[in-house]
């Protein structure tokens, strides 16, 4: 089936200016409507929006007390901050937060919640709200994120809602979280129903990237988070693909410089993505590449069996087997796609015994929050490396034989 083009979305006819030659770990970029400011030690970038909500992404390795205290408390409006965590990372990091944000006229409370995806629920959330009102928080406090995607998310959403809305900052700890997850507003907890389905658009008052903390994550979370690196390459930045191409050895052995280029870049792509087009209007929803098909297994598999970034690897190796069986891209760029997941360590195929079936993916993606009007659409791959289209016209034939194929696999 195939019609006039619904919503066409190739990266190259956005307006944004593309780094021209390939980028190098110490190159600060000039991008369109984001301004990274080099500032030995660290890096900022910045996250340009209407109406004075513009916001910083601090990134560094080597912060000291002092600086890590003054830039946090930077952001702070009122006199109150309630710092929330999970149970897994306040052992390691609420102490060094707590102390380091308090003082200065600032109390600081904290709130540890139950680790896990299985957790981001609107009832655990709601564990923030009690708090908050328990304590007494008004509307000039301050809510602050220290965990990864799962943290940010729920953090970002309770934020959102108390009291009509709070000021919030972002502290990720996750690969995943500091490349995309703690940038540009997107909140939310998971229904039984579906992944993010209850959430809202907040935007943080800053993040702040200290990426030592990655030293206690553990690889195969570190692994996750790199599917979403790969993606700003695929959908809008070809020479970031290359250099990945080049140095996803040193991404896995956790190389400082390596490791803190990949999470500026990203930064940057996401900032620029974000800066264009805030309430996914349009070309924010490209950063989806792969997430409907990833969405389905994560949440048809049950939650917890794959990682967020696992799914989203899998889910990408659909979407660019389907742009391959549309024509919409030559064998060569497919075959690099599943170079790169393997050379990470990511899945790309549905193991043996996957509970995925061909209903299940129908029956998952129809819930999928890009379907409007009961039309279903995908960011698909077009053209050359770092292009895409995020379209609802697409050949129907091509979906189905791509989820046959994948979920063949799983009986194989
Ligand atoms: N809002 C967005 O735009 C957006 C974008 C991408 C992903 N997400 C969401 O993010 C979530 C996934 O995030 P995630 O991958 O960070 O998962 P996560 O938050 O569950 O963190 C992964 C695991 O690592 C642990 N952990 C975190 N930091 C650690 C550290 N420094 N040392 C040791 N352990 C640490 C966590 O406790 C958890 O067990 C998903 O719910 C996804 O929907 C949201
Ligand atoms: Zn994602």
């Amino acid at each position: 089936m195939k019609s006039a083009i619904l919503f066409s979305l190739l990266a190259a006819a956005t307006g944004f200016t593309r780094p021209s030659s390939h980028p190098t770990p110490t190159r600060s970029t000039p991008l369109n409507m984001v301004s990274t400011t080099k500032t030995t030690p660290h890096d900022i970038v910045r996250v340009d929006l209407a109406d004075g909500r513009d916001y910083p992404i601090y990134i560094g390795s080597s912060f000291t007390d002092e600086e890590t205290s003054s830039m946090l408390r930077r952001h702070v409006g009122g006199k109150r901050v309630l710092i929330i965590t999970n149970d897994r990372i306040a052992p390691m990091y609420l102490e060094k937060y707590t102390n380091l944000m308090s003082g200065d006229g600032l109390r600081v409370d904290t709130v540890v919640l139950p680790d896990g995806e299985e957790n981001k629920t609107f009832e655990c959330m709601s564990m923030i709200l009690d708090k908050a009102l328990e304590l007494g928080l008004d509307r000039k406090s301050t809510f602050v994120a220290l965990g990864g995607g799962v943290i940010g998310d729920m953090v970002g959403f309770a934020s959102a809602i108390y009291q009509r809305g709070v000021n919030f900052i972002q502290i990720p700890t996750t690969v995943m979280a500091m490349v995309d997850s703690s940038v540009g507003g997107k909140t939310g907890v998971n229904h039984p129903l579906g992944k993010n389905m209850i959430g809202a658009f907040h935007q943080p008052q800053c993040v702040f990237i200290d990426t030592t903390v990655l030293d206690t994550l553990p690889d195969r979370e570190l692994k996750s988070g790199l599917s979403e690196v790969v993606k700003y390459g695929l959908i809008r930045d070809a020479p970031f693909f290359e250099w990945q191409e080049a140095n996803m050895d040193k991404l896995l052995q956790r190389d400082a410089e390596a490791t803190r280029y990949a999470i500026k870049r990203s930064c940057e792509n996401k900032a620029e993505v974000v800066a264009a087009d805030e309430k996914e209007a349009g070309v924010r929803a490209t950063l989806n590449l792969g997430h409907t098909f990833g969405h389905a297994i994560e949440n048809g598999s049950g939650y917890g069996t794959w990682l967020h970034g696992e799914g989203v690897s899998i889910g990408t190796a659909m979407a660019a087997t389907m742009s391959e069986k549309m024509g919409w891209i030559d064998s060569s760029l497919t075959k690099r796609i599943y170079d790169i997941f393997e050379k990470a360590d990511l899945p790309v195929k549905l193991p043996k015994g996957s509970p995925m079936t061909s209903q299940t993916f129908n029956k998952l993606m129809s819930l999928d929050k890009k379907v409007a009007d009961g039309q279903l659409r995908l960011i698909l791959l077009r053209g050359d490396l770092g292009n895409c289209e995020f379209t609802g016209d697409f050949d129907v034939d091509a979906l189905q034989a791509t989820i046959d194929e994948f979920v063949k696999e799983t009986s194989a």
